[in-house]
C-alpha cells in the first residue's frame, strides 16, 4: 500500500514535472505571441482547452440569477484542475492574488486566470454614469475618465473591464441608457474609442490599464417597449447605420473582448448568432480578441426557445462564436462531450481558446500573472487626490443647462438668502448611479455639501419629501415614498423665506441601470407635487434634475425659470453642482439623449425618417402627428445652454459640386456674443434627401467643442468625405449616393445655419 502511494506520488511529481518542462517554452518572452500559444495548446488537454472557455462569478456580488447549478465547491475543484479561464468580480489584489495563485500553481499548465469586473463608470472614484460624461461631448475628458478607472481597476488586481457599453438606445423607458453613449451612433462611436483607449492605454500590458470589452453585441438598445431583456427586431440597414457603428468603431481602436447580449434579434439570440459573432464581428472586421457570453445567456437560449437543452445551447453558441461562458455552466460540462460525440468541431474550440490565449498574452500575464497585484499601488492609487481632480473635472463637464430665465444663475455669492430643497440634494448614495459595485455607499459629496463651501450666502436646506433609502442592487422595486406629505410645510416654509430656491429632484441611482425599465418617465413618487407647492410660494426656481434616463418634465419645462440636469456624477457630484450653480464653471453640455414631453412619444429621437405625411398643410388630421402632444421632444438632441450667447455666420462650403471620392471643406464663424468666456459644442449635421431607401432628415456628422473668450470669434472647419455621406443598405453593402445634401451647422440638432451641394 505504502510503496503504491509512493509510486503514485512519484508519477504525480514526475508528469507535474514534465508538463512543466515542456509548457517552459510558452514563457519564453521573445517569441511572437501566435507561436507562445501554438506551444501553449499543444501541452493542453481537451478538458484544459474547454477549461479556459469557462467563467466563474466569485462567491459574492451576484450580478445577475443565481446560476442553476454549480457549488462554490464545484467551482473551487474546476478552478483547481485548470478548467476555469476567468473570474468575475473578485476583487482587491489580496483576494486576486490568492485566487491567481490556484491557477498558476496548483494547475497542471499554470494558466494564469483572467480577472472581469463591470467598471463602468468608474471603480471607487466614481465618474459621472457613461450617459451622462457623453453630454460632455469633450473625448478627451471621457478618454481620461476611462483611464483613471483602470488605473484604480488595475491596482485592485483587475485586469479587464466589462465595458464599454456601446449599445445605442432611443428609449428612455430602458433602464441600460444610463450606461452607453445615447441615440447618436456618430457621437457613440467617438465616445466608444475613446473609452476603448481610455481603458486599455498605449500598452495593455502596463500595470495600470486592463483590457476592455465593447458590449453588448447587439442591439440590445432597441428591446421593445423599452423592457428589460425583450426581443428585437429591426432592420439590416438600422442595424448596420445605427447600431454597429460604435462597435466597429471600439474594433478599430483595439478592443480586445466583447459581450454579446441577453436579447433575440430579428428571431436569432445574440448568443447564438453566427451572423453577428462570426461574419460580421470576426469575418467581416476580423476582430482577433474573444467574446464573451453575457450572464447565462448561453443557458438562456433555452427560455428563448432556440436550444432544447443545455447541450444543444453550448453547441450552438461555441458554434456561432461566443468564446467564452459566463456564469451558465455549460461549456465546462457539455463540451467536451460535444467534441468527443462529434457534435461540436474541434476547430472551434481552438479558435475560442487561442483567442483568450491571445489578451491573455497581450496582457503580460504570463510574464508576471501578479503584475496587477501590487498592495502598494492599491493603497496609493484608489480614491486619490488626482483621480478625485479627474473625476471632478468630468463631472462640471458633462451638467447641461436646460433653461435658464430671470437671471436666475449663476448664482451671486455674497448676500442671497437661499432654500435648498429636495431629499436628493442631501442624499450621498444616489449621486453614485447604478453600476458602481465596487464603490463604498454614501461616498458622494452632495449637493447639499457642495453648496455648503460657498459660505456667502445662507442656506437653509429641507428635504420637502422622501425618496427612498434602498441601497441594494437587487431589490425588485426601488421604493419610492408616494405618500408621505408631512414635510412639504416646513419646505414651503424656507421657500417662502428665501429669495432663491434650489430643487433637488429625480431619480435615486438604482431607478436605472440593468433591470430597471419604466413606464413613467417624470419625477417619481410626489416630487412634482412638491415642485408645484413650491412653485406657488416662490417661483425663482432652479431644478436641478438628477437622473440616469431623460426625464419627461413638461410643467417644469414650462414653469421653472431655470433648469440644470446633473445626471448622477459620481463621487463629486455636489462640488461639481455647485461650481456651475455659482458660475465658477460655465456649462456647455449638449443632451446626447432627446428628452420626451411624455412617455408616449419613446423612443423619440432627432435622427429619424420622415413620413410621407410629415406636416400639416390642410388643418386637418390626416398628417403624422399625435393629437395631444406636439411630435417634437421636450429638449432635442445636442441642446444645451451656457451662461453665455454664441452666434453663428458665414457657412462656406468649398466646393458645391463635389464628385464621390473629394473631401468637402465647410466653414463657419462662431462668436461669443455674451458676458462669458465659455464652450460651445459646433455641430454639423447631414441630410441626404433622396436615396434608394430612405435616409434620416438629419444625422450628426462632425463636433467640435470650442472654447470662445467673451467677445472672441473662431472659424471652425469641418471635413465631408464619402464615409459621411454615405450608408449601408438592407443588404449590409455601403454605398455612396450622388446627388442633394443639406447640411446645417449649429449649437443643436435643430437650429443652425444650412446651405446644401450636390455630390456628382
Ligand atoms: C449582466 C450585464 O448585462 C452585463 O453588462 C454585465 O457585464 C454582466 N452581467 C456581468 O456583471
Amino acid at each position: 500500500m505504502r510503496k503504491q502511494n509512493r509510486i503514485f506520488t512519484i508519477l504525480l511529481f514526475s508528469s507535474m514535472f514534465m508538463a512543466n518542462a515542456q509548457t517552459k517554452k510558452h514563457l519564453d518572452k521573445k517569441l511572437p505571441i501566435e507561436e507562445r500559444i501554438t506551444l501553449l495548446m499543444k501541452e493542453m488537454t481537451l478538458e484544459e482547452k474547454v477549461g479556459q472557455m469557462n467563467q466563474y462569478n466569485g462567491t459574492w456580488d451576484f450580478t445577475g440569477p443565481k446560476p442553476e447549478s454549480g457549488s462554490e465547491e464545484e467551482k473551487y475543484n474546476h478552478l483547481k484542475r485548470g478548467w476555469v479561464g476567468s473570474m468575475l468580480t473578485i476583487r482587491g489584489v489580496k483576494e486576486v492574488r490568492a485566487v491567481q495563485k490556484i491557477a498558476v500553481e496548483e494547475t497542471r499548465l499554470g494558466i494564469p486566470l483572467l480577472f472581469g469586473f463591470d467598471v463602468i463608470h468608474g471603480y471607487k472614484t466614481l465618474s459621472p454614469i457613461p450617459l451622462a460624461e457623453a453630454a460632455s461631448w469633450d473625448l478627451e475628458a471621457i478618454k481620461k475618465s476611462a483611464s483613471v478607472a483602470a488605473d484604480e481597476a488595475s491596482a485592485s488586481g483587475l485586469n479587464w473591464t466589462f465595458g464599454p457599453n456601446v449599445d445605442i438606445s432611443n428609449d428612455a423607458r430602458w433602464g441600460r441608457v444610463m450606461e452607453g453613449a445615447g441615440e447618436d451612433p456618430y457621437l457613440g462611436s467617438l465616445i466608444a474609442e475613446a473609452r476603448v483607449k481610455g481603458f486599455q492605454g498605449e500598452k495593455l500590458e502596463a500595470n495600470n490599464t486592463i483590457a476592455s470589452c465593447a458590449k453588448h453585441f447587439a442591439a440590445y438598445g432597441f428591446v421593445e417597449a423599452g423592457r428589460e431583456y425583450n426581443s428585437v427586431d429591426i432592420s439590416t440597414s438600422k442595424l448596420y447605420n445605427t447600431v454597429l457603428p460604435p462597435f466597429k468603431a471600439a474594433v478599430d481602436a483595439g478592443v480586445r473582448t466583447f459581450m454579446n447580449s441577453f436579447n433575440t434579434l430579428n428571431g436569432v439570440p445574440a448568443t447564438g448568432n453566427s451572423f453577428l459573432q462570426r461574419e460580421v464581428l470576426k469575418g467581416d472586421w476580423k476582430f482577433s480578441g474573444f467574446v464573451v457570453s453575457d450572464w447565462a445567456s448561453i443557458r438562456e437560449m433555452i427560455a428563448h426557445g432556440y436550444a432544447i437543452d443545455g447541450a444543444d445551447a453550448s453547441a450552438k453558441a461555441v458554434q456561432a462564436g461566443s468564446d467564452m461562458d459566463m456564469e451558465s455552466h455549460l461549456y465546462v460540462t457539455e463540451l467536451v462531450k460535444l467534441v468527443k460525440n462529434g457534435t461540436v468541431n474541434e476547430s472551434l474550440v481552438d479558435d475560442a481558446v487561442r483567442r483568450i490565449l491571445r489578451v491573455k498574452f497581450e496582457l503580460g500575464l504570463f510574464d508576471d500573472p501578479y503584475r496587477y497585484c501590487d498592495e502598494n499601488r492599491e493603497k496609493a492609487t484608489i480614491g486619490n487626490k488626482s483621480n478625485n481632480e479627474a473625476v471632478l473635472d468630468m463631472a462640471k463637464k458633462s451638467i447641461v443647462l436646460l433653461k435658464n430665465e430671470r437671471n436666475l444663475l449663476p448664482l451671486k455669492k455674497t448676500g442671497v438668502k437661499i432654500a435648498l430643497i429636495g431629499a436628493l440634494a442631501s442624499d450621498k448614495n444616489s449621486p453614485l448611479g447604478s453600476w458602481r459595485i465596487a464603490a463604498d455607499d454614501d461616498t458622494a459629496i452632495s449637493v447639499l455639501e457642495g453648496m455648503q463651501k460657498y459660505k456667502g450666502n445662507k442656506l437653509v436646506y429641507e428635504k420637502g419629501t422622501d425618496v427612498s433609502k434602498e441601497k441594494q442592487l437587487f431589490v425588485q422595486e426601488v421604493k419610492i415614498n408616494y405618500t408621505d406629505f408631512s414635510e412639504f410645510e416646513a419646505a414651503k416654509k424656507a421657500a417662502k423665506e428665501a429669495e432663491i430656491v434650489v430643487m433637488v429632484l429625480g431619480e435615486i441611482g438604482f431607478q436605472s441601470g440593468e433591470g430597471r425599465s419604466r413606464t413613467e418617465l417624470g419625477l417619481p413618487g410626489n416630487q412634482q407635487q412638491l415642485l408645484e407647492e413650491i412653485y406657488k410660494v416662490n417661483s425663482n426656481i432652479v431644478l436641478v434634475l438628477n437622473n440616469g434616463r431623460p426625464l419627461s418634465i413638461p410643467w417644469a419645462a414650462e414653469n421653472v425659470p431655470a433648469i440644470v440636469e446633473a445626471w448622477q456624477l459620481g463621487t463629486q457630484t455636489g462640488n461639481a453642482v455647485a461650481e456651475v450653480l455659482y458660475g465658477d464653471y460655465n456649462p456647455s453640455g449638449k443632451l446626447p439623449m432627446s428628452f420626451p414631453r411624455n412617455v408616449g412619444q419613446c423612443p423619440i429621437y432627432y435622427n429619424l425618417y420622415n413620413t410621407g405625411r410629415p406636416t400639416d398643410k390642410d388643418d386637418n388630421v390626416f398628417w403624422s402627428h399625435y393629437n395631444d402632444v406636439e411630435k417634437t421632444p421636450l429638449y432635442p438632441f445636442g441642446y444645451g445652454l451656457s451662461y453665455t450667447t454664441f452666434q453663428y455666420k458665414n457657412l462656406k462650403i468649398n466646393n458645391l459640386t463635389p464628385k464621390k471620392g473629394e473631401t468637402i471643406l465647410l466653414s463657419v464663424e462662431v462668436t461669443n456674443t455674451g458676458d462669458f468666456d465659455g464652450k460651445e459644442v459646433v455641430q454639423l449635421y447631414v441630410n441626404d434627401p433622396v436615396a434608394s431607401i430612405v435616409r434620416p432628415v438629419k444625422e450628426l456628422k462632425g463636433f467640435e467643442l470650442v472654447f470662445l473668450k467673451k467677445g472672441e470669434t473662431k472659424i471652425i472647419q469641418f471635413e465631408l468625405t464619402d464615409k459621411e455621406l454615405g450608408f449601408y443598405d438592407n443588404n449590409g453593402k455601403f454605398n455612396v449616393e450622388s446627388g442633394l445634401f443639406n447640411i446645417m451647422v449649429g449649437g443643436s440638432s435643430v437650429e443652425g445655419l444650412v446651405d446644401r451641394f450636390e455630390l456628382k
